[in-house]
């Protein structure tokens, strides 16, 4: 039951406060009253009027006295127990907006109406290791356009947005966002304004990739194209007459015609997969067979490269999801590799062999070849589309620098992982690995 707006457990402990508060009232006024009816009585003798009267009004006037007091010390009761009510419900309130700003994974800082911070959540506090309840936000970034529009928010109630560069702890760009909270109380620590950040290095970065992206293509498609041009120049003009310098021109043009087109395909191969890669292939191909076509197709280029291939299947089928083409472009790229950067006329050795891992198991795929090496260094970047550890000698034997960004792009699609060891002098091994599908009767190939 709710009484003055409390419940009846408070509302009996205000009455019982007020009642002690009034007794011991009534007990200080007692000796007063006591003297003002002695000395009315002497008074009222004296006038000639009966000092039991006069003793009767003093006791109601006592009574009166003990009534009032009490109604006055009720009233004060129930007003300190109501604002202890509110400032309970206030405490609550304020720690469920601090729960719901804890569960936002970007940074949040909260002020109050002096624009002191009064919260930071956890994403803030992994960031801004510095800022404390009760201090101040210029410890978030003293920028003249941040602190104005902080002092605006507070001035105005009008949503802020504004950008800043940061140098520490590392170079980054933060969108800042300032809220400001409707007055919901008078509580000079209540929510006045809320400070989103985001970050935008990655947006940067990404932005950054593409327009270097688009460079080194270009950048790979202009010079074949730029020797074409001078050799169709050279042509129209003194080679004209030159039987010999036009056979050998003609070739080299057919060579740079050959890479822009090899570029063009590994460019379109990429984005299109890079397209398909968050929808992984649901047909179930055996692993063994896939990869036996690819590594056969290639034959001719080791024989020409006199360099054998050794192919070694695993016992049993190797069922996975996957597309075929893709998987044979793959192997192709990664053989290629093995036959164009291995030592001359040494072997490529391409496997496929089953992984336990746990109840589950997976199909590994690994191409190995016995050529230098790869510097370590490199092997973190290698997938990167452009990367190459040594452009001239990649560009000599046909080389568009994509191919093991098609590779990664592929088995990321397939869900699988892609490892690439090397050890200078002794050789290379790329392995893909992909999740076995539960071997049914009905999956088999
Ligand atoms: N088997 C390998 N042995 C040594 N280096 C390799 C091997 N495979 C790839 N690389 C290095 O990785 C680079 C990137 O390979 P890739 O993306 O296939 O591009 P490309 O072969 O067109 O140069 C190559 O330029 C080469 O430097
Ligand atoms: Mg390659």
């Amino acid at each position: 039951m709710q009484l003055l707006g409390m419940d009846q457990q408070s509302f009996g402990d205000a009455l019982r406060l007020g009642l002690r508060t009034a007794a011991r009232r009534v007990r200080q006024r007692a000796s007063l009253l006591l003297a003002v009816t002695i000395g009315g009585g002497a008074v009222a003798l004296m006038g000639g009027l009966s000092p039991w009267m006069i003793v009767l009004g003093a006791a109601l006037a006592l009574v009166l006295a003990a009534l009032v007091s009490l109604e006055g010390e009720d009233a004060g009761a129930a007003e300190r127990a109501s604002s202890r009510a509110q400032r309970s419900a206030a405490a609550e309130m304020a720690g469920r907006w601090r729960a719901a700003l804890d569960a936002v994974p970007d940074p949040v800082i909260v002020l109050n109406h002096g624009g002191a911070i009064v919260h930071i959540n956890p994403a803030a506090r992994e960031i801004y290791a510095l800022l404390r309840p009760g201090g101040q936000p210029s410890l978030l970034s003293r920028d003249p356009i941040f602190l104005q529009a902080i002092d605006e928010v507070l001035d105005d109630g009008r949503q802020q947005s504004v950008e800043i560069q940061e140098r520490i702890p590392f170079d980054r760009r933060v969108r800042i966002t300032l809220t400001a909270v409707p007055e919901t109380s008078a509580d000079e620590d209540g929510p006045r304004v809320v400070i989103a950040l985001r970050d935008l290095t990655d947006q940067d970065r990404l932005g950054r990739m593409r327009a270097d992206f688009v460079a080194n293509a270009s950048h790979e498609l202009r010079t074949p194209l730029a020797s074409l041009v001078g050799f169709i120049e050279t042509l129209q003009g003194r080679a004209s007459d030159d039987p010999v310098a036009r056979a050998r021109f003609l070739g080299i043009m057919g060579q740079q015609a050959a890479r822009m087109s090899r570029l063009v395909d590994d460019l379109l191969s990429l984005s299109r997969v890079e397209m398909r890669e968050h929808v992984p292939p649901r047909t179930a191909i055996d692993l063994n067979d896939t990869v036996a076509a690819a590594v056969q197709a290639l034959e001719p280029v080791a024989r020409a490269a006199g360099a054998t291939l050794k192919f070694s299947p695993c016992d049993g089928p190797a069922v996975v999801l996957g597309e075929t083409d893709e998987i044979v472009q793959v192997v192709q790229n990664l053989v290629q590799n093995g036959l164009k950067y291995g030592a001359p006329g040494s072997p490529v050795a391409v496997t496929v062999r089953r992984e336990a891992r746990g109840p589950t198991s997976r199909i590994a795929v690994a191409v190995r070849d016995e050529g230098p090496g790869i510097p370590p260094e490199h092997l973190p970047r290698l997938t990167e589309r452009f990367y190459r550890v040594n452009p001239k000698s990649s560009r000599e034997k046909g080389g568009t620098g994509l191919g093991l960004a098609i590779v990664k792009h592929i088995i990321n699609r397939h869900r699988g992982e892609f490892r690439i060891e090397s050890e200078l002098g002794k050789g290379s091994t790329f392995t893909f690995v992909i999740d076995e599908q539960a071997r049914r009767p009905s999956a088999a190939l």
